[in-house]
């Protein structure tokens, strides 16, 4: 069994990581092609999902239809709607264990634990193959693969012609989940939705009740509206939820040269709340407008670029390399 700074390496525990991640996705994924639907949707709305609650796309009396769709909408599926269901009571398993763990308490000692621990140094190239390793591994059959989906956000990107820099986000945004490695207590401090600590857990979250097992929402400043912050603060100074996110955030804020749209990806990328329902909006600033509609740009990537293609890795790792190198002024990365 690998070790990492004389931590085991929990090789099996990896792929269920992946496993919970991919439910996690799939419900997001599902979530939003039912909002898109609804936006897109004209009064004629025979074809998608129908009887939704306000923020009730998790809606178990949702209907399918099959008739056929014009080209502007993006219909469900019925083994899109079975998978979501399916993954549905495995990932509230999952949220009730994180909306109870993730305190104000805990995310400051992620953090200390963060800046006073080394944990690995390598290339963000063997960061991509180790993580793929470590968690897919166990399973041969498994569709699954870190890089595989690093490469398809990546590729997605560039086929669309964006910039480098968003190209390099396709790549690395995931890379954070090696944190599952070294320093997680679970999968619950790694994957899934984020939001911020320190005050009121929006209605938006999803499955918000079980914040109810968390000891900050009953905290009398933390259970406010503000909490610790003041109106209009911006993002920049709001604590969210320990995770992939956050860890990789400060990883590229402090080793690469990502301007601050590039950082904002990374870092926002699982902050569903914000992104997709619409949450939060007195905490932010003029600023996070901007970097809002950067985040949901690239959230199109993120959740409908998997599964297309599978791309060679020898092929395309002399693109990569040098994208990396052209971002990561330093070969070696401290993780
Ligand atoms: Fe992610
Ligand atoms: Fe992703």
């Amino acid at each position: 069994m690998p070790q990492q700074n004389g931590k085991v390496i929990r090789n099996h525990e990896g792929h269920l990581l992946e496993l919970m991640d991919e439910d996690v996705q799939s419900v997001n994924a599902f979530k939003t092609r039912i909002m898109l639907s609804r936006e897109d949707d004209s009064s004629t709305s025979e074809h998608v999902v129908k009887k939704q609650k306000r923020h009730g796309a998790e809606n178990d009396n949702c209907t399918v239809d099959k008739t056929p769709v014009d080209q502007n909408t993006i219909p469900v599926s019925e083994d899109e709607f079975r998978q979501y269901h399916q993954a549905k009571s495995r990932v509230r398993e999952f949220y009730r264990e994180q909306h109870e763990k993730q305190t104000m308490a805990f995310n400051l000692q992620a953090r200390v634990n963060f800046k006073t621990k080394s944990r690995a140094r390598m290339t963000i190239w063997e960061a991509l193959c180790k993580l793929s390793m470590l968690i897919d591994d166990s399973d041969p059959d498994t569709e699954l693969s870190q890089i595989d989906h690093a490469l398809q956000t990546a590729e997605a990107i560039r086929a669309d012609g964006k910039p480098r820099w968003m190209q390099l986000v396709g790549l690395i945004h995931d890379l954070g989940k090696i944190l599952y490695f070294f320093d997680s207590e679970g999968q619950w401090d790694v994957v899934g939705d984020t939001f911020p600590i320190g005050c009121q857990f929006a209605d938006e979250i999803i499955f918000q009740e079980f914040f109810k097992g968390n000891p900050d929402d009953s905290h009398p400043i933390y259970s406010s509206k503000l909490g610790i912050y003041e109106d209009n603060c911006g993002l920049n100074s709001v604590m969210i939820s320990w995770g992939h996110d956050e860890y990789m955030y400060y990883i590229a804020k402090s080793q690469s040269t990502l301007n601050e749209k590039a950082l904002a990806m990374i870092r926002y990328h699982s902050f569903y709340p914000w992104h997709r329902e619409g949450a939060y909006r007195y905490l932010m600033n003029k600023k996070d407008y901007e970097m809002l509609s950067e985040v949901q740009a690239f959230n199109r990537y993120d959740l409908y670029s998997k599964n297309l293609t599978k791309y060679d890795l020898k092929e395309l790792q002399p693109y990569y390399l040098d994208l990396i190198d052209e971002f990561f002024p330093k070969k070696h990365i401290d993780f």
